[in-house]
């Protein structure tokens, strides 16, 4: 039996397989009227396709929790019950094809109010539907970016209440599980590395400090999410910094904390808080760090990055580097890619009766 075709039973929903497809923002959604931050025919068609070609979980792309929370004025959120209704439409089919619908709930934090990446993915201003971004400490992303105004702590008690509404929503909406963005730069990750956040109350300095807000977020979103569901968390596993940001160490032991928080499974990716930093990508190059937290403590994981062959995916799995496999670009270039790692890992995996012929 193959590894990537077991399935993954965590609290009380169960996986078909360990090929997943990670987050992955389509900047497609209206960026005003009725329907903003609704999902629509593109987002419809693109993440039924990879349900159709036998992806086990799929996690729907950042959502902002508020309009604020975006990382632009082209991404899905969950602030509204227009929202909810929209998404359900996508749950529905997946789930009628037995793949699980995740959605990865997000707050943008200074990195918020960007333009498209395929263009350029600049800041925008209030000309181009932008707006003022928030962070933990006015220290802005880099140059050529705002300077983002740092929150107060009531602001940051009602972000906590955001992610939970949008957890509610998410259920609403019907999905399985949620994942909390904790990684790549944005407002939970500016919180936790010490690289953006410079603050001096009980949110900055020391290490639990840091992790408070994270924490507020994850037991905001446990209260609501039910107890059968679910919970994922996304990490940067690393600044890919010297010295000054967050580290594997820290991983590790924040690892240990969100599960004593109700989180049931670490999704490890890396970087996205500190510009210019040389990450040595080559093929499963974040492999190491999901690797090491798998080792070293009992919460489940998945591993993302460069994940794109059939046998490398199964060796990530079997080795116990890592509990399930996310693969991002490859998924765009092939949604069928599960299928054909079951065909070739001589797997039967079930295929919808209309594609029966091609058995
Ligand atoms: C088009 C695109 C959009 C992305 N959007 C998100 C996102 O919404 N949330 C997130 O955590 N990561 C996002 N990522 C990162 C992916 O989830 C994934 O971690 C990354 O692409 C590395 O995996 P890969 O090498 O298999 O593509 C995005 C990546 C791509 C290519």
């Amino acid at each position: 039996m193959s590894a990537l075709f077991q399935p993954l039973t965590l609290r009380d929903v169960t996986i078909p397989n360990r090929v997943w497809m990670p987050p992955m923002c389509q900047y497609s959604a209206a960026p005003e009227g009725p329907l903003t931050g609704a999902p629509g025919d593109w987002h419809f068609s693109h993440y039924t396709a990879r349900a159709t070609g036998g992806t086990g979980l799929i996690v729907v792309e950042a959502t902002g929790v508020s309009p604020q929370g975006r990382i632009s004025p082209y991404d899905l959120g969950l602030w509204n019950d227009t929202q909810v209704e929209a998404f359900r439409r996508i749950t529905r089919f997946l789930a009628s094809q037995g793949t699980v619908p995740a959605v990865q709930l997000a707050h943008a934090g200074r990195k918020a109010s960007t333009d498209r990446t395929w263009t350029g993915g600049a800041p925008l201003g209030p000309d181009a539907y932008g707006w003022q971004p928030l962070a933990p400490s006015a220290l802005a992303f880099d140059a050529g970016h705002p300077v983002p105004t740092e929150l107060t702590t009531g602001q940051i008690a009602e972000i906590v209440g955001e992610f939970a509404d949008a957890a509610r929503r998410a259920l609403a909406a019907g999905f399985e599980i949620v994942e909390i963005h904790g990684a790549h730069g944005y407002l939970i990750h500016e919180f936790l590395s010490p690289h953006s956040n410079h603050r001096t109350d009980a949110y900055g300095g020391s290490y639990e400090n840091r992790t408070r807000f994270a924490l507020e977020v994850v037991d905001a979103v446990r209260a609501v999410w039910p107890e059968e569901k679910p919970l994922f968390f996304r990490i940067s596993a690393t600044d890919w910094l010297d010295e000054g940001g967050w580290t594997p160490d820290d991983t590790v032991r924040f690892a240990r904390d969100l599960q004593a928080h109700g989180v049931d499974l670490l999704d490890v990716s890396t970087g996205g808080n500190a510009p210019g930093v040389r990450i040595p990508t080559g093929p499963g190059y974040q492999v190491p760090f999901a690797a090491r937290v798998k080792a070293e403590t009992t919460l489940p994981v998945a591993a993302v990055g460069l994940i794109t062959e059939t046998e490398q995916a199964e060796k990530i799995l079997a080795n116990g580097e890592a509990d399930a496999v996310l693969l991002g670009r490859e998924l765009l270039r092939n949604p069928f890619w599960a299928r054909h790692a079951a065909r070739r890992l001589g797997e039967e995996v079930p295929v919808p009766d209309q594609y029966h012929r091609s058995m």
